[in-house]
């Protein structure tokens, strides 16, 4: 997610990490003590947790190349459109294991693929319903929403309102997009031995928080089918536009949009098998205020179903050097140590890829008052 990183919020993730690791019991608030993370096994000199944005990453100067040839290609300045789009894979194929793994290039050479592929290849790619609706997003009206996005990130030529909330806000959410629905991701992350990992039958509800575009919201609805329900629940309301109008083309009616302030699921009564969430917890974890985070902790518990489930994905430290990855992220410790002191209990930890667990807690029911 595109959350800037000012140096106030350095701090304030400074601020929080001692807390979590260093503080003694004498210097805890008298009442009620807050739970202190036991942290062990992770790189000792590595900060616990991370917040950066997609563009945490500097653009480097072949990373620039590449979007620049692809966009003079989609723009056909060049003579020779396709052989800039080549080239343009090229560099990627050399970048993309040291520079940003799992990030937008993977995305922008794929579109590169694309644009150079022959008709029976682009059908292949095209197969996937909900790859179809996020190629077309892009790359209708001659790719204009696609020369838009490398426009804004990479500066190639100017747009005029880069510096302003709306501007940014657009780059925010094609940025997302393009992350997050991007066609290859099941290639970096292992989405499908994710959704091995996710207990869902016909007729199961389930509530996706911080969907984004949808890529794991798509999943869950074919696998809870027609009878079952997914609420897609973000703050983000293009997002949720975007999933709503995917469902319509791809014939999906089992998915309730909700809008939501971030405080709560916003779910009212409803009652869910399931809560996920992907690439969020970090922003809770170190951007919440207390009673925020309480807020909407408590509201996950209470929208889950007695023997619910609340699956978890977020980035874990990596040793320095063995990835090139640059995404925010938090040790599981700190997550696992705070679910645990919301009254939650860990029954699974997995990890599919070295940058990226799965954790799977059960609601732990209430204590009931003694008789
Ligand atoms: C990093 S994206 C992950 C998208 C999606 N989970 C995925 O993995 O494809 C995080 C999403 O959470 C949303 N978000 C941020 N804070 C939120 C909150 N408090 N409640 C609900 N959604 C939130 C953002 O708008 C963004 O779409």
């Amino acid at each position: 997610m595109a959350t800037r990183k000012s140096n106030g919020v350095r701090s304030l993730v400074g601020a929080l990490m001692l807390q979590a690791v260093g503080a003694t019991a004498a210097e805890q608030a008298p009442t009620p003590p807050p739970p202190i993370p036991i942290v062990s096994g992770t790189a000792a000199q590595a900060s616990l947790v991370h917040v950066g944005g997609n563009d945490t990453f500097a653009i480097t100067p072949d990373g620039r190349r590449a979007g620049t040839l692809f966009y003079e290609a989609l723009k056909g300045k060049k003579k020779n459109a396709k052989e800039s789009a080549l080239q343009a894979i090229e560099l990627w194929d050399k970048i993309i294991p040291q520079e940003n793994y799992g990030g937008e290039y993977t995305a922008l050479q794929w579109f590169a693929t694309y644009f150079v592929a022959d008709p029976t290849q682009r059908d292949e790619m095209l197969k996937d319903p909900f790859v179809n609706e996020f190629f077309h997003l892009f790359a209708d009206n001659k790719y204009a929403v696609l020369k838009e996005y490398i426009n804004r990130k990479y500066h190639v030529e100017d747009i005029g309102d880069e510096e302003t909330y709306t501007g940014q806000t657009r780059k925010a959410w094609l940025e997302d997009t393009i992350l997050f629905n991007n066609p290859r991701r099941e290639e970096w992350e292992r989405t499908s031995q994710v959704m091995e990992l996710i207990d869902l039958k016909p007729g199961d509800s389930i509530a996706d928080i911080g969907s984004g575009p949808g890529y794991y919201t798509f999943r869950f609805a074919q696998k809870v089918g027609p009878t079952g329900k997914v609420y897609a629940i973000d703050t983000v309301e293009d997002h949720l536009k975007y999933v709503g109008k995917t469902a319509k083309n791809t014939g999906i009616g089992n998915i309730d949009l909700i809008h939501t302030d971030g405080k709560t699921l916003g779910l009212a009564d409803a009652k869910v098998d399931a809560v996920f969430m992907c690439s969020l917890y970090h922003n809770i974890y170190a951007m919440s205020a207390e009673p925020e985070r309480v807020e909407l902790v408590e509201s996950i518990k209470s929208a889950l179903k007695d023997d619910g489930t609340f699956y978890l994905v977020d980035n874990g430290l990596v040793p320095p050097g063995t990835l090139p990855y640059h995404g925010p992220y938090i040790a599981k410790e700190l997550i696992i140590q705070q679910l645990t002191a919301f009254g939650f209990k860990l029954v699974q930890a997995e990890n599919k890829i070295p940058q990226r667990y799965i954790l799977i807690f059960k609601k732990q029911a209430a204590k009931k008052d003694p008789a």
